[in-house]
């Protein structure tokens, strides 16, 4: 697998590692053979780590004129409080008319949408009149229901009902705030791709008639990554107004629904090369930021026309430290085409922009994004959604409790040889002292631990009755090989039962050995993923991102499996602090040379955007390596906020 920049001919990993960690590009994309390198306690590596990024607030690339803030001025007109009606969504209008029962759903539709909620809205409705030039791209009912025809997605219609069969948790609860912007979202998507017509056409002659811009998502890699970094660009793309656009290349298209009723999201990889090649590096748009004169920078804020493609990245990691810094952000409203690659989950950074910040703390008020944003854009295509009825079918359903454990070894064959049972053990210590899993009973009464007090039930035999009425858990194992289901299933098919009399199936749906690429593998990998997290309870891999779509679609607070080097490590496993994953390899400091915040640290300004677990980022934290992890995650006010589990 290749992440590289287009024909840089980048081909060491020696190369690509320097790269990577070259202190304005701290961001790993986590599954590659990089990552590898890292892990293998390389002290060279994990100390540049520390020196270079975690430690020393990184140098400014700008002029330094850092105290010179930018007024950025909220757009004035305060929105008034818009009457309510028209806050009901297309979708939820025609609930209104036919209510259905749901336990989840608050019925109670007429809702006030809060102050930053009410702003985007005006702002995407203003995108779409302006973008329509006049002549607004009518959708009728007709038209929904032949789109609908052309592009099934049972999913959307079915997936939270296969959340809501979890017995031991709630599902999430619907934001409609959320709701309510996709669909204006999804109006000013129309209307942008239908009043342009030819896209290819119209990038090529540097066309800017219609008033609309555009955002390329780029993600890179297995699956996880790729839904990371599609859905952090996709909630970019709605606070800039942006149309979202996705190669055919990246086998989303392929994998996922069609996001946008009467639209479509998807460029040929023939016209996405034309863009590549076309555009402006970040690097000159950044100068060209610096270039104009601090007068003028304070009071347009733009850069005319004289930029109309440009990337923000140019290695394929992710945002640059300047993308997150408000008069930047200002500037990039003048270019046309934005495109932006990379692999890791960003989106709750976007709360660190000044400008954005207000919006979406009332768009999350419970700092619940990722789940939000995968059920609406990246949702299984049907052919994907059939697979994972099946395997709900044959193997899941009729269970009184589901568990997933997710293994990923990062260099697969050779640390799996090495760790299997030191993981193996760590997983069982973690299921039984948690109770996530109960214990099975000692052999025969001969057996010294018989009269521990946790076995008290083993004394009297399963019944008639208990068989009658099984208590089924059932555990599915996520992983490349077969060593802990194997382990597992050794422990619960060879004892007669366990403490609590429940019992204990384990199933694995596939061993591929090696991680693949490809249109098939990402299917099979979303199966997966989506059947993963349908469990009540999850235990996931640090720095996994496939673990992290598990939790983000399943909305649940993971346990993550310690995967440091000690041979016996103090705590096993350790429960997570919030349902959003890891923002793996973000900066920590600010580098906005033009706006108040200059080289803070984010956590001072932004304080629920927080470091990583150490058992999430840091093999190297065992070590004393790296202290405080190098990562950002976004945590609630109050845990309970998140956790759902009943
Ligand atoms: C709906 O919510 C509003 C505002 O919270 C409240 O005033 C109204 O009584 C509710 N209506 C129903 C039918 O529950
Ligand atoms: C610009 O694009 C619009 C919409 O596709 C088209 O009608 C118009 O002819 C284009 N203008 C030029 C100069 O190509």
């Amino acid at each position: 697998m290749n992440c590289s920049r287009k024909g840089d001919g980048i081909n060491t990993t020696s190369e690509k590692l320097r790269l990577a960690i070259r202190p304005t590009w701290p961001i790993l994309c986590v599954g590659l053979f990089l990552l590898a390198l890292v892990v293998q306690n390389s002290d060279a590596v994990d100390r540049f780590f520390v020196e270079s990024y975690i430690h020393a607030p990184p140098k400014l690339q700008g002029p330094s004129t850092q105290s010179q803030a930018l007024r950025l001025q909220a757009s004035e007109e305060i929105v008034k409080t818009l009457p309510t009606e028209t806050f009901l969504s297309e979708e939820e209008q025609q609930k209104k008319s036919s209510p259905e029962k749901d336990d989840e759903v608050d019925d109670n539709l007429t809702f006030v949408p809060s102050a930053g909620v009410q702003k985007l809205v005006e702002s995407l409705r203003e995108a779409t009149v302006k973008a329509s030039g006049g002549e607004p791209v009518e959708f009728s009912e007709a038209e929904r229901q032949a789109w609908e025809a052309e592009h099934p997605c049972r999913s959307r219609a079915e997936i939270r009902d296969l959340y809501a069969e979890r017995k031991h948790m709630k599902d999430v609860p619907i934001n409609k705030q959320w709701n309510l912007v996709y669909s204006e979202y999804e109006k000013l998507h129309r209307t942008c791709m239908k009043r342009v017509g030819d896209l290819q056409q119209y990038f090529t002659s540097k066309n800017t008639s219609v008033a609309c811009s555009f955002l390329i998502a780029e993600p890179h890699f297995g699956l996880g990554n790729k839904l990371f970094h599609t859905s952090s660009v996709f909630l970019y793309a709605i606070l800039t107004q942006r149309v979202i656009l996705i190669p055919e290349s990246t086998s989303i298209p392929a994998v996922m629904c069609e996001p946008f009723a009467g639209s479509s999201w998807v460029i040929s990889d023939e016209f996405h090369n034309l863009i590549k090649e076309g555009r402006d590096t970040s690097e000159t748009f950044w100068k060209a930021v610096d270039g104009d004169k601090l007068v003028v920078r304070q009071a347009k804020g733009t850069l005319g026309n004289s930029v109309y493609s440009s990337s923000m990245n140019d290695e394929w990691v992710g945002p640059e430290p300047r993308f997150w810094c408000n008069t930047e952000q200002t500037y990039m409203n003048s270019v046309t085409w934005l495109s932006m690659s990379g692999c890791t989950l960003f989106a709750h950074k976007l709360f660190a922009i000044g400008m954005f910040r207000d919006i979406l703390e009332d768009l999350f008020p419970n700092k619940l994004v990722l789940t939000h944003l995968l059920r609406s854009l990246l949702l299984p295509g049907d052919s994907a959604w059939e697979r994972i009825l099946h395997v709900n079918e044959v193997y899941l359903s009729e269970a009184q409790k589901q568990v997933g454990i997710q293994v990923r070894f990062f260099q697969e064959d050779e640390e799996y040889k090495l760790k299997n049972d030191r993981i193996n053990n760590r997983i069982t210590k973690c299921v039984w002292e948690n109770k996530i899993l109960p214990e099975v009973c000692p052999a025969s009464p001969k057996d010294k631990a018989w009269n521990d007090p946790k076995f008290a039930q083993c004394k009297t035999k399963m019944s008639a009755e208990d068989h009658e009425n099984p208590q089924v858990i059932k555990v599915l194992v996520g992983s490349l090989f077969l060593g802990l289901h194997d382990h597992l299933n050794d422990i619960y098919l060879r004892h007669e039962m366990t403490t609590t009399k429940e019992v204990v199936g384990i199933i694995q749906l596939t061993h591929e050995l090696i991680q693949g690429s490809g249109a098939e593998v990402d299917t099979q990998a979303l199966v997966e993923v989506i059947s993963l997290s349908m469990s009540d309870v999850v235990l996931i891999t640090p720095m996994s991102t496939f673990g992290g779509v598990i939790q983000g679609y399943g909305g649940v607070i993971p346990w993550y499996i310690e995967f440091g080097p000690e041979e016996d490590p103090p705590v096993v496993c350790q429960k997570g602090k919030a349902i959003e994953p890891c923002y793996m390899g973000a900066s920590q400091y600010y580098q906005c040379p033009y706006d108040d915040v200059g080289e803070k640290k984010v956590s001072d300004v932004v304080p629920y955007l927080q470091d990583c677990l150490a058992i999430d980022v840091g093999y190297g934290y065992k070590l004393n390596m790296i202290p405080q992890g190098y990562g950002m995650q976004m945590t609630p006010d109050n845990i309970k906020d998140q956790d759902f589990y009943i």
